[in-house]
C-alpha cells in the first residue's frame, strides 16, 4: 500500500543492521536505520519525509514537554519464512491513534499518512525486522505537539512519527501483580481510554512501589470503590474462571487493547463463553478459594500474552495454577504467533502484507 501523500526519502548511507543480532536485542533500546515524520501548521499536514533515524533540534519549550500533548501507538511486524514483512491489524492502531488525538485536543493524522508512511518505512527497513520464532518489529507511531509557547493552549503545530526497533519478549518470565488500591491510572471522563504519554508517566511511582515489593506491575482498579480490576501494567486483563473468558468490559478508563480484542476473537471463534463485564477482587479471590481460578494473563501488544502466577491483595499472595495447566492461554498464545508468523490460517484477515 502506498499513500498519496508524497513522501520524500533521504537514505541512511550505510545500513547499521549488521551492528546487531536483530533477534537478540533488549526491547526498544536499538532502533532501526530510518524514521518517518510529518509535519502539520496552518491548520494542515504540510509534509512528510523519511530520513535516516536521528535526534533532531527542538526546542525545550515545546509543550508537549510540558503539558503532555502526546499521544502513541504500539504495533508490530513480523517476518515469515520466505521473508515476506506483515503487519498485525496496522487499521486498528491508525484508528486507535486519531481517537486518542481528538481527546487530546490534536489534529487527526490521515490514512495515508500514517499507512503510507508506515509501508514505506518497513520497506526500506525490512532487514530490521526479526526472523526467530517469537521476535518482531516493535512499531511506535506517535504524535507530540511542537509550539514553542509556555502558555497552556491545544499547540498550533505537530509531528507525526513513526520509530521502530526489534524486539524480543517484553517480559522474560511469567509476573506476579499487586492489586493497587491506593493510587488509581484511570477516573470517569478521563484519558484512560487512549493512548496518551501522561497515563503512563502517573503509573510508574505506584508500579515502582510494587516492584521494591516484589511484584513486577500492579492491577489497576477503578477509581471510585477500588473493588474491580481495570488493567495492568500495559496490558489488558484476562482470567479463565471455571470454563469462561472473563475480561473486565470496556469503559473510558480502559484503553481498548487490539490483543484484547484478538485474544476475545479467537475464543469466540472457538465455542467458548466469553463475558465482557465487571470483575470483583473478592469474585476473583472466591474464585480462586474454589479452585476455579484456572487463569490469569495480561495481553498486549509488546508483552503479548503474559502469564500471571500471583496476584498480591491486601497483604496476602494468591498464588495460580502452573503455566503449564493453563489451556486457553497457551492455545491462544501459540495461534496467535502462527498467525503473525503466516504459519497458521489468517482466518479473520489480521495480517497486512509490505510488499
Ligand atoms: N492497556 C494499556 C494501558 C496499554 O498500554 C496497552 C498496550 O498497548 C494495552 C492495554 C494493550 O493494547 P494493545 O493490545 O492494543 O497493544
Ligand atoms: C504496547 O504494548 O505497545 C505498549 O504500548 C507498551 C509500551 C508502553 C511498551
Amino acid at each position: 500500500m502506498t499513500g498519496t501523500f508524497d513522501i520524500s526519502i533521504q537514505k541512511i548511507a550505510k545500513s547499521k543492521v549488521s551492528e546487531y543480532d536483530v533477534n537478540n536485542v533488549p526491547f526498544g533500546k536499538c532502533f532501526s536505520d530510518h524514521m518517518f515524520v510529518a509535519e502539520y501548521s496552518d491548520g494542515k499536514w504540510q509534509k512528510a519525509y523519511i530520513m535516516p533515524y536521528q535526534n533532531v533540534p527542538m526546542s525545550y519549550a515545546i509543550s508537549s514537554l510540558h503539558y503532555g500533548q502526546a499521544i502513541f501507538e504500539g504495533m508490530k511486524a513480523y517476518k515469515n519464512e520466505k521473508g515476506e514483512v506483515s503487519l498485525f491489524r496496522p487499521t486498528e492502531n491508525f484508528k486507535r491513534l486519531n481517537k486518542s488525538a481528538i481527546r487530546m485536543a490534536m489534529p487527526e493524522v490521515p490514512e495515508e499518512i500514517f499507512m503510507g508512511g508506515l509501508f514505506e518505512l518497513l520497506r526500506l527497513d525490512s532487514a530490521w525486522v526479526p526472523t526467530s520464532e517469537t521476535g518482531s518489529l516493535y512499531i511506535r507511531p506517535f504524535l507530540i505537539s511542537t509550539d514553542e509557547a509556555i502558555g497552556v493552549k491545544a499547540s498550533d503545530t505537530y509531528k507525526f512519527i513513526i520509530i521502530t526497533c526489534p524486539a524480543g519478549k517484553y517480559y522474560s518470565e511469567p509476573i506476579k501483580v499487586l492489586v493497587e488500591t491506593n493510587y488509581i491510572r484511570a477516573v470517569k471522563g478521563g484519558i484512560g481510554f487512549v493512548k496518551a504519554a501522561g497515563n503512563y508517566g502517573r503509573s510508574l511511582y505506584p508500579t515502582k512501589l510494587a516492584q521494591q515489593k516484589g511484584y513486577q506491575q500492579v492491577i489497576w482498579t477503578d477509581s471510585e470503590t477500588h473493588q474491580y480490576v481495570e488493567e495492568s501494567g500495559t496490558m489488558n486483563l484476562m482470567f479463565v474462571i471455571g470454563d469462561t473468558v472473563v475480561t473486565p468490559g470496556l469503559g473510558d478508563t480502559i484503553l481498548a487493547g487490539i490483543t484484547r480484542d484478538s485474544v476475545l476473537t479467537l475464543a469466540r471463534d472457538w465455542g467458548m463463553r466469553v463475558e465482557e463485564r465487571k470483575i470483583s477482587i473478592i469474585e476473583l479471590i472466591e474464585a480462586h478459594e474454589k479452585g476455579l481460578l484456572r487463569e490469569a494473563f495480561g495481553c498486549g501488544t509488546a508483552a503479548t500474552i503474559a502469564q500471571i502466577v500471583g496476584i498480591g491483595y491486601n497483604g496476602k499472595d494468591y498464588p495460580l495454577p502452573p503455566v503449564e495447566e493453563r489451556k486457553f492461554s497457551t492455545k491462544v498464545d501459540e495461534v496467535l504467533r502462527n498467525i503473525r508468523k503466516g504459519k497458521a490460517e489468517d482466518k479473520f484477515k489480521w495480517m497486512m502484507k509490505v510488499d
